[in-house]
């Protein structure tokens, strides 16, 4: 029998890092650890970090001061705590944070989590810092089996890295080059996810529909299989790009009953320079055309997107342009942020830097029309029936969280046995972020 220990794991940034947090848990439950949701005599923390805006760093050095308090309470009362870093920082600034920070036993990036138990065993008697990028035997050797898994729905890695370099970006340089699992691997966790309990799997990748794995034709082939496995009732997707989604992909939308009506494609930019000097390879028409296409298949599709507002460069024009395109499209739920200039990144050197305030403005202005649009797409279910997977507890007993189709959130009113089905509710009322329902 091992020890029961305490571990504490504190996720920033993306749905990739929600999954490498969780395969962490997986990895350390065979050793005794289990995961508690606060620091409070946590045995082990680990800081899952994220690196792709600023402040990143500053944000996780404002943790760690609070990590060393714990430790050294702890040390006080003649308890052991491991502190770790992980994920896009660590990759980046490794050797920045064990200068800064002593009382850090780890450092460890997105692609060598695998070896945590070696990792801990070493640093019992030394710090320890793993930045390689052997990404293939990451994934060889992570459990197959999801042990601290909870939930009806799943996130899984498809897919990892990036070569497309758009300039303002700090992915390709912090997860490395693009690689896609095996077919077979990612078929084995669906069902391994499934004999858990689990109806929804979300197939993640920094560049997700880039997925070439050998035997499927692309993501929408990926899909298919996916789709194949009993007992997979929903599929989603993130995070695309607009140049990947071939006539498989978007076929699957009308052909693949589990394929949710939901499409999170990043465009950044409505303006076809900004696009350019972004190094993003298509224009605003192709983005609009790529939209009609999957519209053509799938009717009521939801979409959302990400913006970047402020780019060095941008003009008024520019982003009247973004504005024209988001009017045209109409979104649900997106992301818009304030260009930040990533150092090593090309844009970062790139000459007409917009004015902070001017950045203010625009961020404003998106944010504004982006809920608009959101909670015009949410009144717009009211009354309606539609299928809602709980996988959450409300805020009030008798309330269970959901996803709609749409992935819109939405809470109800209901017996908790409907945990982790999917169960027809009735939407009685919509706001811009979530809906509230009545069990039909
Ligand atoms: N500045 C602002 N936003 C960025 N993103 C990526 N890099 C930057 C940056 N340097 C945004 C993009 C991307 C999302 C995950 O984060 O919109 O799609
Ligand atoms: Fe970054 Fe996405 Fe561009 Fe890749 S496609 S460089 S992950 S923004």
């Amino acid at each position: 029998m091992v020890t029961e220990k305490k571990l504490f794991i504190k996720t920033w940034g993306c749905q990739m890092n929600v999954y490498d947090s969780n395969r962490m848990a997986d990895i350390l439950h065979p050793l005794g650890y289990r995961a508690v949701d606060t620091p409070d005599n946590a045995d082990m923390v680990i800081l899952n970090t994220c690196h792709i805006r600023e402040k990143a760093t500053d944000k996780v050095f404002s943790d760690l001061g609070r990590m060393r308090e714990h430790k050294e309470n702890r040390k006080a009362g003649g308890k052991k705590t491991l502190i770790a870093v992980a994920g896009c920082v660590a990759q980046a600034e490794g050797d920045v944070i064990l200068d800064r920070a002593p009382y850090v036993d780890m450092v460890f990036g997105p692609q060598s989590y695998h070896t945590l138990p070696e990792m801990i065993i070493k640093a019992t008697g030394e710090r320890v810092i793993n930045t390689d990028f052997p990404v293939e035997s990451k994934f060889d050797s992570l459990p197959t089996d999801h042990a601290s898994h909870k939930g009806p729905a799943a996130f899984l890695s498809i897919q990892e890295g990036c070569d497309k370099f758009c300039t303002f970006c700090v992915v390709p340089y912090t997860r490395g080059a693009e690689y896609s699992r095996p077919v077979a691997a990612i078929i084995e966790e669906t069902k391994k996810l499934r004999d858990r309990g689990v109806v929804e799997i979300v197939l993640l990748g920094q560049n997700v529909n880039a997925y070439h794995g050998e035997g499927v034709k692309g993501l929408g082939g990926l899909i298919e299989a996916v789709a194949a496995v009993d007992g997979i009732e929903r599929i989603r997707y993130m995070t695309s790009h607009p140049r990947d989604m071939d006539d498989e992909l978007i076929a699957a939308h009308g052909d693949i009953p589990q394929l949710m009506p939901f499409l999170h494609l990043p465009v950044q930019s409505g303006s076809d320079e900004i696009l350019k000097t972004m190094n993003r390879k298509h224009s605003a028409d192709h983005f609009r055309d790529i939209i009609a296409r999957v519209r053509k298949v799938r009717p009521d599709i939801a979409l959302s997107s990400d913006f970047i507002v402020g780019f060095p460069g941008e003009s008024e024009k520019h982003f009247e342009e973004t504005l024209q395109l988001i009017r045209d499209v109409g979104f649900t739920a997106s992301y818009s942020f304030k260009y930040s200039a990533r150092p090593g990144t090309p844009a970062a050197n790139m000459q007409g830097l917009v004015p902070e305030k001017a950045k203010d403005e625009r961020v404003q202005v998106i944010q504004r029309l982006l809920y608009d649009q959101h909670e015009k797409f949410n009144k717009a279910t009211v009354g309606k029936t539609l299928d809602v997977l709980f996988d959450g507890y409300g805020r009030s007993e008798n309330q269970l969280h959901g996803r709609t189709p749409y992935n819109q959130a939405i809470h109800a009113t209901t017996d908790l046995n409907n945990f982790g089905k999917i169960v027809k509710v009735e939407v009685s009322g919509a706001t811009g972020s979530s809906l509230t329902g009545l069990v039909a």
